[in-house]
């Protein structure tokens, strides 16, 4: 077995506990440091996870055991984090969205690939047993042709919830105003575009509705600078497929979703679970159809490829359902493909055109996509058999 590669995070923040916590799942990965601006943060974290802190970013690049750096910054550091390391001659996976522009997202996609360099970016929830279950049972045709997909991201109404008290557990407080800032679009869309652009292929065109709809969400502090906290896109792709992807701070969390092809219906409660359960709707037979409300069977489950098996266990609040993701997972792809000299399934390229639909759903109106991205390969355990 190779040496395992050296990893950096940069970025101490709220999210960087799921990364530290899920390093030790993938023995292709060894924590060598960490950094992040606010120096307090950093010595926190690295006492918590007891793995060293970086006095600078430089001195972070200058470390020649530092193979991969993990870009965990708020995304408005994103594009100059990964600039950076790029430059410096490292690989790097990036929390999404890979930079808040499409032009300042495609020059760090072309600076890796005139580097060499493999750039990949989140979120992986493309490489769970759950998302890969249905990608297989997609091309195995258990629902016949996929015709149209409805996918949930809401995250329940943060502002009626005391985000102000939630910190990581190395003490990280939940960054509020950035979310706000960003929005549920940029911070959550992503989950489900990964897997639909994997499934179905790129996206040609969005037609969307975003609105602001409750803009003093944060006592003292107007919200004039808030992203929408509600956006609902319909999406075509090239497969043909349509598909209805709904983002919100606003409506009780769900993050459920149903693709609905000829012959039945997919459906995954929840796409921060990589192990969530699958159910399967088959068509009744043709002359036991008594009536519309009878068509389809009750849902069955439909076996995962493979147990999901890795150590996360985490939840926000007492209140609040478990998340239940391998963060690592995407970086120990990186360190995969590097190894193998192939391209990495987290690729950049494919969060670029994530990133172009995002930006389009956040408009009011359609937008022709222009980008597109190599098909992505299912993992080899969930290949179908030759
Ligand atoms: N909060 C979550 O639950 C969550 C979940 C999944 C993904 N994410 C993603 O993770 C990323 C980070 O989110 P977070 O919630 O941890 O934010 P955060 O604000 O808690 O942490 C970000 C950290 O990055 C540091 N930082 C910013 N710019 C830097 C720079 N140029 N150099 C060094 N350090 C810098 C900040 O000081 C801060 O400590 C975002 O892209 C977010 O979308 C967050």
């Amino acid at each position: 077995m190779q040496h395992a590669m050296g990893v950096a995070l940069v970025g101490c923040g709220y999210v960087a506990d799921y990364y530290a916590s899920t390093i030790p799942n993938h023995p292709q990965l060894k924590a060598v440091g960490v950094y992040d601006r606010n120096a307090v943060r950093a010595a926190d974290f690295s006492r918590h996870h007891g793995i060293p802190a970086f006095a600078s970013m430089a001195d972070l690049l200058a470390d020649e055991s530092v193979r991969i750096v993990v870009n965990l910054t708020n995304p408005r550091s994103h594009a100059d984090v990964t600039r950076s390391a790029l430059e410096a001659g490292r690989h790097v996976y990036s929390e999404k969205p890979l930079a808040l522009s499409v032009a300042e997202a495609r020059e760090l996609v072309e600076l890796a690939e005139s580097r060499g360099l493999t750039l990949g970016a989140g979120p992986c929830s493309l490489l769970g047993e759950t998302a890969q279950t249905v990608w297989r049972a997609l091309r195995d045709g258990v629902v016949g042709r996929p015709r149209l997909v409805y996918a949930e991201l809401d995250d329940g109404a943060i502002h009626q919830m005391p985000y102000w008290t939630w910190t990581s557990e190395s003490g990280a407080p939940w960054p509020y105003l950035d979310e706000f800032r960003v929005g549920p679009a940029l911070e959550h869309a992503a989950y489900y575009l990964n897997w639909l652009t994997a499934f179905f292929g790129p996206a040609t065109e969005v037609t969307s509705f975003s609105a602001l709809v409750v803009p003093g969400k944060v006592p003292g502090v107007t919200g004039s600078d808030f992203a929408p906290d509600f956006t609902t896109a319909t999406l075509r792709f090239t497969s043909g497929a349509i598909a209805r992807l709904t983002c919100s701070t606003l409506a009780p969390e769900d993050r459920a979703l149903r693709i609905v092809g000829d012959d039945g219906v997919l459906r995954v409660a929840e796409c921060w679970d990589y192990g969530a359960g699958v159910t399967l709707q088959t068509l009744v037979p043709d002359e036991q159809r008594e009536s519309s409300d009878h068509y389809l069977e009750p849902p069955v489950p439909f076996p995962l490829v493979r147990p999901a098996d890795y150590r996360h266990r985490y939840k926000k609040s007492p209140e609040q359902d478990l998340h239940d993701m391998d963060f690592a997972r995407g970086v120990a792809e990186v360190a995969d493909a590097v190894i193998e000299r192939r391209a990495a399934r987290v690729s950049a390229r494919q969060a670029l055109h994530v990133l172009e639909i995002i930006l389009a759903m956040t408009e009011c109106g359609t937008t022709k996509i222009e980008s597109t991205f190599e098909p992505v390969t299912p993992m080899p355990w969930a290949a179908l058999p030759a």
